[in-house]
């Protein structure tokens, strides 16, 4: 597997204030049992300027790849081709497994014409924005017809572990004050955005899971 990047600081904290900026918007209910996160468009932004320094020794480091998901960060990017548009890219962890090979160009922003991507991809992000069902919107609408729209994600798992997540997910969201709502019902929310799940692969427990969505 490729080695991610080493990041400036200072490149940490444009791409995290870039990505922030993207979708800044009240969470609206709906998706999850946690609770509504209010935060304004400059409170989002340093909130993860200050947690980028720690970003990638937690989200990268070898704790990361024990559990498997660099692997499954390098499985979420080779699916991706052509004109690629990646959200949330946050400290640019993804960018080096991409396959230049495959990928013509790599972007990372969302005023797009409708139809302007072959892939849109979305690592670890769709539990925290502010309205997450309006970036699937989004995704949805700037992925070319048969194109993909890639969602590497925290969920919610089955049985007495989904009913763990339930139980504990407002505390989880306040840990490390990131708001990370990490009971989301990931394909009901992509199917609502009108998009169809042709893979959905599940790891470590079923709490993440890895979604290749066609949008319909
Ligand atoms: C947990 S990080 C994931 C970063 C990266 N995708 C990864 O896999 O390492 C969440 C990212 O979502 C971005 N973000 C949070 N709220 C946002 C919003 N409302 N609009 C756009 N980006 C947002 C943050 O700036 C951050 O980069």
């Amino acid at each position: 597997m490729r080695t991610p990047p080493t990041a400036s600081d200072a490149s940490r904290r444009l791409a995290l204030s870039l990505s922030a900026a993207l979708l800044a918007a009240p969470r609206t209910a709906a998706w999850s049992a946690a609770p509504e996160r209010e935060s304004s468009e400059p409170e989002l932004v340093r909130l993860y300027d200050s947690a980028a320094s720690q970003y990638d020794s937690l989200d990268s480091g070898p704790l990361a790849s024990a559990l498997g998901l660099q692997a499954l960060r390098a499985q979420a990017t080779d699916l991706c081709r052509g004109r690629v548009l990646e959200v949330g890219v946050g400290t640019g962890l993804n960018l080096p497994l991409y396959d230049p090979g495959r990928c013509e160009s790599l972007t990372a922003a969302m005023r797009f014409a409708d139809a302007s991507f072959d892939s849109v991809i979305d690592t670890f992000s769709l539990c925290v924005y502010g309205r997450p069902e309006r970036a699937l919107s989004e995704m949805r609408r700037v992925c070319k017809p048969g194109g993909r729209v890639v969602l590497l994600e925290h969920q919610r798992s089955g049985g007495a572990l989904g009913a763990y997540q339930d139980a504990t997910s407002s505390a989880a969201a306040r840990l490390g004050g990131k708001g990370c709502v990490y009971n989301q019902d990931v394909a009901a929310m992509a199917r609502a955005a009108g998009l169809r799940v042709v893979r959905q692969q599940p790891a470590l427990l079923g709490v993440v899971a890895l979604y290749e969505t066609v949008p319909v």
